[in-house]
């Protein structure tokens, strides 16, 4: 694994973004899976930069979401369709057509899993997977149990996920109790992998995901077998490490 660390949250924005402008640039095709959550937010803001500095051309990309919510609509502003839309889309010359987010208000949410591994199969590979990582070791909503020969699938979310999720949602109640998530076969099939850490509350999850035994119990710890993984942490992560 290569990891580069940052003094900054901002450094760890700008590099991720400078990474994947790189990529974009070799390969303007681009197939990209993409999370949501705080982490990788100063990295789309850096992106949208780039874009309106003519510097970047989205034209030609894919993209493809980590996951999405059960049971919360594409215009419910705690969607990850909304949140995908606002920190990026919206701003960018990306074909709405050629990006792709599981949709968790299907009546057949099995069929909707189904229906997502076909499309990674038709306009797949990923090329580079864009992943924040769980304090409790999740990748995407794999959370830990979870089999690494698992592909897209449904999800019972843990009250942990559900409390770190619930700083977006106005009553704790209102906080979706389930999700389809990319499974992790699915994510350790892209090319490459460029994981973001950022914050004193990762640093044991960061240390477990480097230094732990590979198991299930502990889902990012698979990422140790993937060929071409890239971390970019900030100082906070590193340095406190125990
Ligand atoms: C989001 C996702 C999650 C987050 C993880 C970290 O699409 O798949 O695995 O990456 O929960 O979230 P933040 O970045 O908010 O700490």
């Amino acid at each position: 694994m290569d990891i580069i660390t940052t003094f900054t949250y901002e450094d760890l924005s700008r590099i991720a973004a400078k990474h994947v402008m790189d990529k974009i640039r070799q390969n303007p095709k681009l197939v990209i899976g993409l999370a949501t959550g705080s982490t990788p937010t100063g990295m789309y803001q850096f992106l949208v930069e780039e874009y309106q500095n003519n510097k970047v051309d989205f034209n030609q990309i894919t993209t493809f979401n980590l996951d999405e919510y059960v049971g919360i609509d594409k215009q419910n502003p705690n969607s990850y369709f909304s949140f995908m839309k606002n920190k990026l889309f919206k701003h960018i010359n990306v074909r709405p057509e050629q990006t792709f987010i599981p949709d968790g208000t299907k009546p057949s949410l099995e069929k909707e899993c189904l229906h997502y591994e076909q499309l990674l199969g038709k306009f797949g590979p990923v090329d580079i997977q864009i992943l924040g990582l769980g304090e409790n070791g999740h990748i995407g909503f794999n959370e830990p149990g979870t089999s690494f020969k698992s592909r897209t699938h449904i999800v019972e979310l843990t009250p942990s996920t559900r409390n770190a999720n619930a700083r977006f949602f106005q009553n704790d109640l209102d906080v979706p109790t389930h999700a389809i998530t990319m499974g992790i076969q699915s994510i350790m099939e892209a090319k490459e992998i460029l994981l973001l850490v950022s914050g004193e509350n990762k640093k044991k999850a960061l240390h477990q995901l480097l230094y732990g035994e590979i198991s299930e119990s502990f889902p990012a710890t698979i990422l140790q077998n993937h060929p071409c993984v890239k971390i970019i942490a900030d100082n906070e992560v590193l340095h406190n490490n125990s």
